[in-house]
């Protein structure tokens, strides 16, 4: 009997890991299943509710084949000898650990639905970036609850990057799998090795216990992020000095040992990871008596929001301290580009900062929507100067400033001598990304701001 798997969770990890799996194993049933509805009409629609380059294709080529979307996770649960849990873990708000700690209340509920619907073996796979020993949890919940179902958790952490997330899934730099290490563990491990199999080549399938797997994934984020810091922290000194921070990066990424990757400066690093889990890497190291290990992880966070801040109050000082009144034109939203995600993105707190200060913000993004960026920058409240608009010409028309935030490509080759007019002077221009042609906008005659540059 060919194997049938199912996701609980229909969001930027479930939904494209999932299509991968099923254009790539066409034997194996996949439904990816979530209660909201929304998401689930969007997944079977021409418009994924998830924008990566290359993802409408793939899940085009399965669905209705053997990819399925449904909101019925209990059906779901029940057909599958597989189930990837993949549902959000969010830095908790309230209680003990708020502000750190990863909420898992979705993961429990999770758990408690496969334990009420499961019958027979199941193999659980928590897909989710979770605390270390959350596996443990679920094998308590799920062996304590479930009457006629037996269990094997296994952590398959997601290292897949957005915008390039098909790239990513289609050939990783490793899979990690962990489980128990008892025989019933080890054969669980192997079934999950083999999906993966079919398209990865097996050096690149690493397996482990659990908890190491487990512990991989925040400690990944937590060394990419830092990487991030380190740069930011030194563009403030290059502006300070007058080196310049891309030349810096050369340099240092020729040693081998440092390498190339991850050490662009710019406004601050975004995205509904990082942040969440250095915080969640520091409220475990807490937890497990490492206050000093804790404090040197937490330092990672407070240079990236002292790196957004200082970018904001850098606009506002060149303006001549005051942004009251004045147009301020922020193109791009999302928090990296070839991606509509907005989570933690950079653009948030400088629109914040930047309306706060009483300042007319127009903003532009190619991929994410109105409805979007107010709910992000105001929750539920609402603000006139926050005016969200289709095209770059809107956002720079009349503007005091042009503030870069995200790195889409569209905005490197822009009409900048057409903007230069359009705007009031001096004209002010804020690359929060280094990706504009420094030299040729000075000539237009653009007063430049560019992280980490001389001026
Ligand atoms: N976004 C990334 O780039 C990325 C990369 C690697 C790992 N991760 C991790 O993967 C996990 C999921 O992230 P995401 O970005 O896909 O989150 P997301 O918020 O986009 O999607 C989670 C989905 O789970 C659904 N859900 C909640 N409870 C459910 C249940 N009981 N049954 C079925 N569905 C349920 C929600 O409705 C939601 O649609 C998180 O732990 C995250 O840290 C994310």
């Amino acid at each position: 009997m060919s194997t049938t798997i199912c996701c609980l969770g229909a969001g930027y990890v479930g939904g494209p890991t999932m299509a991968m799996i099923a254009a790539k194993c066409p034997d194996i049933r996949v439904t990816v299943c979530d209660p909201n509805e929304k998401r689930i009409a969007a997944w079977n629609s021409d418009t994924l509710p998830v924008y990566e380059p290359g993802l409408q294709e793939v899940v085009e080529s399965a669905r209705g084949r053997n990819l399925f979307f449904s909101t019925d996770v209990r059906k779901a649960i029940r057909e599958s000898d597989i189930i990837f849990v993949s549902v959000g873990t969010p830095t908790k708000t309230y209680g003990i650990g708020a502000g750190r700690a990863a909420d898992l209340k979705y993961i429990e509920s999770a758990a408690r639905m496969i334990a009420e619907e499961a019958q027979g073996p199941k193999i659980i796979v928590e897909k989710s970036t979770i605390p270390v020993k959350t596996a443990e949890a679920m094998m308590t919940i799920l062996r304590s609850n479930s009457k006629n179902g037996t269990f094997q958790v296994l952590s398959n952490p997601e290292f897949l990057a957005e915008g390039t997330a098909v790239e990513d899934l289609n050939n990783p730099d490793r899979v990690l799998i962990g489980g128990e290490q008892t025989p019933e563990g080890l054969a669980a491990i192997e079934k999950v090795v083999s999906i993966y199999a079919r398209w990865i080549p097996r050096e690149k399938i690493l397996t482990t216990n659990l908890w190491s797997s487990e512990l991989s994934k925040l400690v990944a984020n937590a060394f990419l992020a830092q990487r991030i810091s380190s740069i930011n922290s030194i563009s403030a000194l290059c502006e300070a000095t007058g080196a310049d921070v891309d030349e810096v990066a050369r340099a240092i990424g020729k040693d081998s040992r440092i390498g190339p990757k991850f050490l662009k400066a710019s406004v601050g690093y975004g995205g509904s990871c990082f942040q969440k889990d250095i915080l969640n890497l520091t409220y475990l190291c807490q937890h497990f008596g490492l206050p000093e290990v804790a404090a040197y992880w937490e330092s990672v966070v407070k240079i990236n929001d002292w790196q957004k801040s200082r970018f904001s109050t850098r606009i506002v000082k060149d303006l001549f301290n005051t942004v009251n009144g004045k147009h301020i034109g922020i193109l791009g939203f999302a928090f990296k580009k070839d991606t509509n995600d907005t989570r933690e993105t950079a653009a948030i707190s400088v629109c914040r900062d930047l309306l706060a200060e009483g300042a007319k913000v127009y903003v532009y993004d190619p991929q994410v929507d109105e409805e979007q960026i107010r709910a992000d920058v105001l929750g539920t409240g609402s603000n006139p100067n926050l005016i969200v608009v289709k095209n770059v010409g809107e956002a720079c028309h009349g503007a005091h400033a042009v503030a870069v935030l995200t790195e889409w490509d569209e905005f490197k080759e822009l009409d900048f001598q057409k903007i230069y007019e359009g705007m009031l002077k001096p004209a002010f221009l804020f690359d929060g990304r280094n990706i504009l042609p420094h030299a040729k906008l000075r000539e237009i005659g653009f007063r430049l701001f560019a992280i980490g540059k001389p001026y």
